[in-house]
């Protein structure tokens, strides 16, 4: 006979001494580990046997892995540019450094994020300064404004655990200011907002395919733009030295001097490129997967008194580690949200 299983009737929480809905410890398998296949290990195999495992070698950039898969991206998220490279952190910092962050500037950073956000910061040598969050841990906007002065020089929004903060605004404060808005959009890889992708509202948006987001390499990143001069200053920032620049130029001639810039190496190789390219595919499943995930967490949730979901701004926001589907404005509602632990007790959880 199935054994029941002990259910949250929203009473006491375990935290308070109720009777805890698991019996057994949570589960230690990695996040990403589900979704790797055989597709993956075909795409790495295909490369190793190639014995072309760096991307600028002899071929044609559409002819590498690499290449190919800044094309998908591309397409994928509808935006001219896309750029592989080795880390959600190097995406964020070459983001920067492209837009010409460095020494002496401060950038604006919702203070509801992972460390790798203001430590991007720090790699370009400029400041972070914390943004507050409101009560929903999205970027507060009145901060914001309070603490731009002329020192900044990009504000760096991020979408943390699978909700966008209000995009708009932050779009229009950094217009207004002249500044850049760059989004870490590492949590909602595959999130539109209207038929818009998160992570291309800002002038470039940082992503990562590290084992526990939407797309899973092990370790990686890439970057997208719209923004011709700041794609080409982040090729040769991010490695592409020599001349290789040329190869991502297709059909238009560099207006960079390429020879002024320093050369990190932030570059993707050609194996996770590859696995990068299966991984993709699998993104919409993927969300699929987390949304009806999140539906069943929430309708759990909402039965209890003492705990309350962080009300998203755009609705149809689902999150549950790193969650997405097809966001629309919140009309007109007050944004009261975060998951607390106790209503006496308003520390976030
Ligand atoms: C919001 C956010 N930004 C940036 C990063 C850094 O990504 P990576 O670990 O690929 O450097 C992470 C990693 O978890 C993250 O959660």
């Amino acid at each position: 006979m199935a054994k029941s299983r002990p259910v949250f009737d929203g009473a006491k929480l375990a935290l308070d001494g109720g009777v805890p809905v698991r019996t057994i410890p949570w589960p230690t398998y990695d996040n990403g580990a589900v979704c790797v296949d055989d597709n993956d290990c075909f795409a790495a195999s295909r490369v190793i046997k190639s014995k072309l495992l760096y991307r600028y070698d002899f071929r044609d950039i559409d002819d590498t892995e690499a290449g190919r898969l800044e094309n998908e991206l591309a397409k994928f998220f509808n935006v001219k540019y896309s750029l592989a490279v080795s880390s959600g952190t190097t995406a964020l910092s070459l983001s920067m450094m492209a837009c010409g962050i460095g020494v002496g500037d401060e950038v604006l950073c919702s203070s509801f994020g992972f460390p790798a956000s203001p430590s991007s910061i720090i790699l370009t040598g400029a400041k972070p300064v914390l943004v507050e969050v409101d009560e929903n841990l999205h970027m507060d906007i009145d901060d914001v404004k309070k603490k731009i002065n002329p020192l900044t020089k990009a504000i760096l929004m991020i979408h943390m655990r699978g909700q966008a903060g209000d995009i708009e605004q932050v779009v229009q404060i950094a217009e207004e200011n002249g500044i850049p808005l760059i989004e870490d959009a590492v949590p909602v890889l595959g999130l539109k907002i209207g038929d818009k992708h998160l992570g291309t509202f800002g002038i470039v948006g940082a992503f990562s395919t590290q084992s526990d987001k939407s797309m899973n390499t092990g370790e990686g990143g890439f970057i997208l733009t719209d923004d011709r001069e700041i794609f080409e200053r982040a090729i040769v920032l991010c490695g592409a030295y020599e001349g290789r620049l040329e190869r991502h130029c297709k059909g238009w001639k560099s207006t960079i001097n390429q020879y002024a810039l320093p050369l990190y190496n932030f570059r993707m190789d050609e194996i996770r490129a590859a696995v990068a390219r299966t991984q993709l595919k699998k993104v919409p499943g993927r969300l699929n997967v987390m949304k009806e995930n999140y539906a069943r967490a929430c309708s759990i949730i909402e039965a209890s008194p003492q705990l309350r979901i962080r009300e998203p701004v755009w609705v149809i926001l689902f999150y549950f580690r790193l969650m997405a589907t097809m966001l629309t404005r919140r009309s007109g509602s007050p944004t009261h949200s975060t998951l607390r632990v106790s209503s006496a007790d308003p520390s976030p959880i």
